[in-house]
């Protein structure tokens, strides 16, 4: 019964976010995509920014480089617009110092032990770049290439960029040439911005995309007062190098249960050896829907701006990382300095290290599916 009325106030709590974004007053259309230039890497390849804006004062930055999301501006309670995700000015910053900062993730978003799986009866080996363990799809991932631009453009919905790129077969150590498309729509009269990712290959392989933007939705300083809710009632414990033991945890009692609207901070010190493990928040939550439904994944809201970010998709788990490695190294744009803690990120996806954990729900594509995923951000006030 608990359950029920939970999951009821987390739908109400929907319905008044997408009331308060509803845009009545509509200037438009107004909705646009400008490509601009955005740099150009060592060997003399150009890189562009295309700016998607939208009706309901909603901007979107987004590079063909790493197919990253390099700002996100909303509205706050009072109307002002700010920038939301963490990133850079300059392209350089990006390719030497960036820990994926709005870039999408692929072949394999998280960890895959020691870099190695077995499919089919043949062992692959990826390449290792996080301790003992493969990240993020190795050490030239999708967040590093620069992506083809298929259309930017106009649809009924909005603006729109399609990305494409093609991985040839046995890249960064993965089996099977794959062909992915990644597009943006920004909604021409919502402050939405839809993801949606669709590959096939030749080969069977694993293939777990993400897309892996760091939020702050007040726009500066530490992320700790900012309200998350995420409809989990289990996760995915690690060890000490952040590989899932394999089991299924209840968060009853944990400082991981967000099924009720709480502050990021209020027990992000506990003493519990996952957080430990993790320097804060960086597991894998189990959202309570069936797989592949799409749902609501996460919600966060800044009590001092008002913003409110709903994350959305048909994923099964998501990553809430709460910017453990954040250390005051970098500095993004507009000079802020990003520190301990600075900013979140909220990826969907299947669990972490799902190719060696048959108990998990399947990452493997096969020639003749297509693969698909949708990402979604809802921005509101409250
Ligand atoms: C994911 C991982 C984190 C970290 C970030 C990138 O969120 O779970 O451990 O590697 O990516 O820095």
């Amino acid at each position: 019964m608990r359950k029920i009325l939970d999951r009821v106030s987390l739908v109400i709590l929907a319905f008044t976010v997408i009331v308060a974004t509803g845009c009545a007053s509509l200037s438009g259309p107004n909705a646009t995509i400008r490509p601009a230039p955005f740099g150009t890497t060592p060997d003399g390849r150009q890189v562009t920014v295309y700016t998607l804006q939208n009706d309901c004062g909603m901007q979107a930055r987004i590079l063909d480089y790493g197919g990253i999301i390099q700002s996100i501006r909303v509205p706050d309670k009072l109307g002002h617009a700010g920038d939301v995700v963490l990133g850079y000015d300059d392209l350089g910053d990006y390719m030497t110092n960036s820990l994926y900062f709005g870039a999408l993730i692929g072949r394999y978003g998280n960890r895959i032990a020691k870099g190695r799986f077995e499919l089919d009866g043949a062992t692959y080996q990826l390449p290792i770049n996080d301790g003992p363990n493969s990240l993020h799809g190795g050490t030239n991932g999708f967040d590093k290439l620069i992506w083809s631009v298929d259309r930017a453009g106009i649809t009924p919905q909005g603006p729109e960029l399609q990305l494409r790129c093609v991985s040839p077969d046995g890249d960064n150590g993965y089996p099977g040439r794959l062909a992915v498309t990644a597009t943006y729509t920004l909604l021409a009269h919502k402050n939405e911005l839809r993801l949606h990712f669709r590959a096939t290959t030749d080969k069977d392989t694993v293939i777990n995309l993400t897309a892996h933007s760091y939020f702050n939705l007040a726009g500066r300083g530490e992320i700790h007062g900012e309200v998350l809710t995420i409809p989990a009632g289990s996760l995915t414990p690690v060890d000490d190098t952040l590989i899932p033991t394999g089991d299924l945890e209840a968060v009853d009692g944990t400082p991981f249960d967000f099924r009720k609207p709480t502050a990021i901070g209020a027990r992000i010190r506990e003493d519990d050896q996952q957080l430990k493990y993790c320097h804060g928040y960086d597991l894998n939550w189990v959202i309570d829907k069936p797989p592949g439904q799409y749902g609501l994944m996460a919600r966060v809201h800044d009590p001092t701006s008002g913003r409110v970010l709903e994350v959305w998709s048909d994923q099964p788990g998501v990553q809430f990382y709460s910017g453990n490695f954040l250390n005051g190294s970098m500095t993004g744009k507009g000079g802020w300095v990003y520190q301990f803690r600075d900013a979140l990120s909220l990826e969907p996806q299947h669990y972490p290290d799902s190719p060696n954990h048959p108990n998990f729900p399947s990452t493997v594509l096969k020639p003749g599916q297509v693969y698909q995923n949708t990402i979604v951000y809802h921005f509101g006030v409250q």
